[in-house]
């Protein structure tokens, strides 16, 4: 990995990027110097967009996925993304804007596939489907995978949704032990995931639909 640990000699030149031109929304600070900001549009995206390509390349060809994915592909999924209604797009960014981390949120009702398998378990058009997590492997072990999940908890409009829903991988592993902990529950329900992987095949591989009813919702009380 080519990322950097967090460490306390790290710069965070905001100010320059601010100066260039508009800043995403920032949401917090977390440790090493890194901004957690949501972006919202396409506008807001690009400074971050080729950057977060990468990180999403490198994540998901670790394991338990083992995916390849072209700088193309990943850039189309962040683009389809900022245009599905109600998106939480959060990105964790080092310096102006390379992104080490990132966490993504969409309704189900706009992820077509999802919502075929959980039709009848869930109620489909109140329930937000927490799509992307990945931090750059020497960022782990720091929180910022729970940050990035509790921040998008906190930013569900609880008026219209009172389902949270997540896949992980089946074989159960850190993020399933982190969603338990969080709250989130087993429902049962596996999905095979055609993907591309590291060697050049096309396999599938199996997931697991996490959920947690939201607290404050109309109904989670
Ligand atoms: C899952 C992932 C996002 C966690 O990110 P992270 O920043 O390391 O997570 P955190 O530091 O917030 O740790 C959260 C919890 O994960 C679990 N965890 C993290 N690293 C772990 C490890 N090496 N061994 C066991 N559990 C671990 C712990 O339960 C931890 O909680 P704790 O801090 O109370 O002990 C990261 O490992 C990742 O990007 N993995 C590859 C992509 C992926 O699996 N995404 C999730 C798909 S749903």
């Amino acid at each position: 990995m080519s990322e950097d640990p967090p460490s306390e000699n790290d710069e965070t030149p905001v100010g320059a990027a601010a100066a260039m031109g508009q800043e995403p929304e920032l949401i917090a600070h977390a440790d090493g110097g890194l901004r957690i900001v949501r972006v919202r549009s396409a506008e807001d995206a690009a400074p971050f967009r080729a950057s977060f390509a990468g990180a999403y390349q490198d994540i998901f060809a670790g394991a338990p996925y083992n995916e390849r994915f072209y700088a193309s592909e990943a850039m189309g999924f962040l683009d389809g993304f900022l245009r599905m209604p109600d998106h939480i797009t959060l990105l964790a960014v080092k310096g102006r804007s390379r992104v080490v981390a990132f966490g993504i949120g969409v309704p189900v009702s706009a992820r077509a596939d999802i919502a075929r398998e959980l039709r009848g378990l869930v109620p489909v058009r109140h329930a937000f489907y927490l799509a992307e997590l990945g931090v750059q492997e020497s960022w782990r072990g720091h929180g910022l995978g729970r940050r990035l999940v509790d921040l998008r908890l906190q930013l569900v409009d609880r008026q219209r949704y009172s389902h949270v829903l997540l896949r992980t991988s089946a074989i159960r592993n850190a993020s399933y032990q982190m969603y338990m902990d969080m709250g989130f529950e087993d429902m049962g329900v596996y999905m095979e995931v055609p993907a591309r992987r590291i060697d050049g095949s096309v396999r599938t591989d199996r997931r697991l639909f996490l959920s947690r009813v939201l607290q404050g919702s109309s109904e989670g009380g």
